[in-house]
């Protein structure tokens, strides 16, 4: 049984495609990840697991990637019910990430890829996932993140600030009020203990599973690329 943590609801799911307007440099920030996969991924293994499809936003970067076989999870139905609009191809299933990644066979994927989702999974909980990725990705597989890896510091709180600053620069003109303070109190529950990612952290945790080659780079104030392989 799953204790995932439901961050997305409500206005937050209705309106979500609003958030490219409090991050400008959203597509060219995830074209980050998408190079990497293009880069580090053969052209002949290229079955990508995405987690966290949301509207579909990074799943049609993904599916630009030539020779991408993607199969996409999310679990919240107004998100996947808006992905399927926009993408009515692809196999987008609506569960949770922990129990389809424990459903699936291990080392039967080529890529597990994931933007500005893991970040609100509670730690523990993300632990798990960590370590299902690294089962069900082949030797020489994959693992790629764009997502809010905190810096420590004073460098995470100039960040939170500048994100807040966005936010409302983008939706008090727009007279988005009660989405600005769900989206203003969001940002500021991800960097509670219960769910900060911190980049300082990440190859530790993640080198402790298995993984090698573990980079956070590509930094845009609280976000970052993650790569990271399975080795053969
Ligand atoms: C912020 S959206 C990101 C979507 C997309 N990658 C983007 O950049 O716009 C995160 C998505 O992850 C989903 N999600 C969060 N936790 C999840 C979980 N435990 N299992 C499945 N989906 C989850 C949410 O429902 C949401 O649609």
């Amino acid at each position: 049984m799953s204790d995932a943590t439901h961050r997305f609801s409500g206005s937050l799911a209705e309106e979500y495609d609003l958030i490219t307007l409090a991050y400008p440099d959203f597509e060219a920030f995830q074209r980050h990840m998408i190079e990497a996969i293009a880069t580090r991924a053969p052209q002949d293994r290229r079955r990508i697991l995405e987690i966290g499809t949301g509207n579909g936003f990074t799943t049609r970067l993904l599916a630009g990637i030539e020779g991408a076989e993607i199969v996409t999870v999310d679990n919240d139905p107004e998100m996947v019910a808006q992905a399927r609009e926009q993408l009515p191809d692809l196999e987008i299933r609506e569960a949770d990430a922990l129990t389809f990644l424990q459903e699936m066979p291990e080392r039967s994927v080529d890529v597990v890829a994931s933007a500005f989702t893991l970040h609100n999974m509670e730690a523990p909980y993300r632990d798990r996932v960590e370590a299902e990725i690294f089962r069900v990705l082949r030797p020489g597989g994959l693992f790629t993140n764009a997502d809010k890896y905190a810096p420590d510091g004073q460098e995470r709180f100039d960040a939170l600030a500048f994100q807040v600053n966005r936010f409302f620069d983008a939706f008090l003109e727009r007279g988005k009020t009660d989405l600005l303070r769900k989206w203003v109190t969001h940002n500021i529950d991800d960097q509670s203990p219960r769910f900060v990612m911190l980049a300082s952290e990440t190859p530790t945790r993640l080198g402790a599973l298995g993984f090698v080659d573990i980079h956070v780079g590509h930094r845009s104030h609280m976000q970052a690329v993650m790569t990271a392989t399975r080795p053969r």
